[in-house]
């Protein structure tokens, strides 16, 4: 079992959610707390690399303890890097929750965090995926090249982009005149808002095995 089994020792999964901008995955996350669709669990902190992501409201709106911690207002990335992962460590989370964050993670972070850390994807990994593809882009990518199928994906970050073993994937229809925002929105109400609180669920309660680069979800 994972060591982010907490269930079985009787006590709640301790997630920290970075974020970058809107936060509506964080929402999700929130409202599946609140309305028990994820069990176990407490959102301990919000962190935003952007003092202006409207992620940050929803988290005082919600009484979360949340912060910003941007590359900006440090000398180097170094300094930043330690820095962002003593602000993660200071919560003491079971399960770091990369929610739209579109910062390079430390690999520090990485090594520490081992699958201790999952990251929303907006595409079918391993299509439209890895370095460059975040946010819209992804969807305009897909758009070009003509897909028939698209989705979003839940899966544990490791040292590469969107190379760690993948938790749970849903796809999701094109439809014709779909412009990437249309499609980037139906991604996000058909396939992550449902994957990504669901994975966490799965998770607090120690239904993720992980297997080299495959995950085993037990029944
Ligand atoms: C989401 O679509 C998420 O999948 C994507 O950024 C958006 C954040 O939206 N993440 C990536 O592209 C990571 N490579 P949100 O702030 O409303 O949750």
């Amino acid at each position: 079992m994972l060591s982010t089994d907490t269930s079985a020792k009787g006590k709640k999964l301790r997630i920290v959610v970075l974020v970058s901008g809107g936060g509506t995955n964080l929402q999700a996350v929130i409202d599946g707390v609140r309305e028990n669709r994820i069990t176990n669990t407490e959102i301990v902190g919000v962190i935003s690399n952007n003092k202006n992501a409207y992620a940050l409201t929803r988290a005082e709106e919600n009484q979360i303890p949340h912060q910003c911690v941007s590359p900006k207002d440090y000398e180097s990335r170094e300094i930043f890097n330690g820095k962002l992962l003593g602000v993660v460590n200071a919560y003491e989370p079971d399960l770091v929750v990369l929610a739209g964050f579109l910062v390079v993670i430390p690999p520090a972070m990485i090594q520490k965090y081992e699958n201790r850390m999952i990251n929303i994807h907006p595409s079918l990994i391993p299509s439209f995926c890895g370095k460059g593809y975040y946010g819209l882009k992804v969807h305009e990518a897909a758009l070009a090249r003509g897909v028939k199928v698209v989705g979003a994906t839940v899966h544990f970050v490791d040292e590469g982009t969107d190379t760690g073993p993948i938790i749970l994937q849903k796809a999701v229809e094109v439809e014709s005149g779909d412009t990437p925002e249309v499609l980037q929105r139906r991604v996000m109400e058909q396939a992550e808002w449902q994957i990504l609180p669901r994975a966490i669920d799965l998770i607090a309660n120690g239904k993720v095995k992980v297997d080299g680069n495959r995950t085993e979800i037990l029944p």
